[in-house]
């Protein structure tokens, strides 16, 4: 079974107007609303393939409750927590020249019972066969009742779950991914999904001429030094490099017509454990991640891409061996 996990959720709302003007009344046209978070991201993808998952995540308050509708409605299952606090709402508004403009919440604090209710949900998915999604960003905390979740919330989530059996699927960044890799190596995640930017800012390197093919996969060799045993290394259209105990890989990014690349990441992430889960050979894996992620890229927002544009991507993937 594989559980995507989205302990910061939003409602995702998105409009249009002519012209941006500060200070101004804005008039917005073509509102919509959809269910946003990483983890339901890749819960898309992963309905997009065939499979299932189970989406946990935090929601409170009606927004909440348009939350587990609109994640219904997508034919999603979900295990949400409820909390006391109101599910945060996040307005993106584009302009006639297609400028975004995103106005975002920084999310509702949950409460230590709240983040027990979770703690004990995600341990009851934690066993051997089970593949357990943690990404995107931390909730906030309600501190002034003494309860804070620190940076080492996944660090501590990854050791917690894989002791229990599962395997974890990490997609963060910042503090929280640097921590999660300060572990023993059966407690570090399984599976990482940094972009190229994470990659360099986990090791503190400028993005500079320095940084070639065989300098990024030294550096993912190093996190598999710490543990891990698969780093996906996407870099947007330059494509991806996948580099395991068994060697490296990469492949260019597909000819494609980019709608939008926003949630390309969480499509590479849901193909690749969709994958797993079906047993595929690791270069199919590959192969399907990076028609799915560029698939993504053809729809709007973060719409996931129809199973039969998929398939047509993959017959013109072509991984290659590099290491
Ligand atoms: N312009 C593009 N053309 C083709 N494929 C793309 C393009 N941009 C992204 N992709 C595909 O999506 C994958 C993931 O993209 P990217 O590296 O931008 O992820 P990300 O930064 O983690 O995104 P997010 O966090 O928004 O989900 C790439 O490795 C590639 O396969
Ligand atoms: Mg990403």
């Amino acid at each position: 079974m594989i559980i995507t996990v989205t302990l910061n959720p939003a409602l995702d709302k998105t409009a249009s107007v002519d012209v941006m003007r500060a200070n101004e009344l804005n008039r917005l046209q073509n509102v919509r609303v959809d269910a946003g978070g990483k983890g339901v991201n890749v819960s898309s993808i992963i309905h997009a393939l065939g499979g299932k998952s189970v989406a946990v995540g935090f929601a409170g308050g009606g927004a909440g409750d348009e939350l587990r509708l609109l994640i219904a409605n997508k034919s999603l299952h979900a295990d949400l927590v409820r909390i006391a606090a109101t599910t945060r709402t996040n307005l993106k508004v584009m302009d006639e020249h297609g400028l975004l403009t995103e106005l975002n919440e920084p999310g509702p604090a949950v409460t230590k019972a709240e983040w027990q209710n979770m703690e004990e949900k995600l341990l009851s998915y934690a066993q051997a066969g089970n593949i357990i999604v943690l990404s995107g960003s931390l909730p906030s905390t309600a501190e002034h009742a003494g309860f804070a979740l620190g940076k080492d919330t996944y660090q501590k989530l990854s050791k917690r779950l894989r002791k229990c059996g599962a395997a974890v699927f990490l997609d963060a960044d910042g503090e929280a991914f640097k921590l999660a890799l300060e572990s023993g190596k059966d407690e570090v995640p399984n599976f990482i999904k940094p972009n190229r930017f994470e990659l360099l800012q986990y090791f503190g390197l400028p993005d500079d001429e320095s940084v070639n093919e065989a300098k990024l996969i030294e550096l993912c060799q190093i996190m598999l030094a710490k543990g891990v045993e698969l780093v996906a290394l996407s870099m947007g259209g330059d494509g991806a490099i996948f580099v395991n105990k068994n060697g490296a890989w990469k492949s260019a990014a597909l000819p494609i017509n980019v709608q939008s690349t926003v949630g390309a990441g969480d499509s590479m992430t849901g193909a690749l454990v969709y994958g797993f889960e079906q047993g595929l050979k690791e270069t199919d894996c590959f192969a399907l991640a990076m028609a799915a992620s560029a698939g993504a890229c053809t729809t709007k927002g973060t719409n996931p891409p129809s199973k039969a544009l998929i398939d047509e991507l993959l017959t013109k993937t072509m991984i290659e061996k590099i290491g």
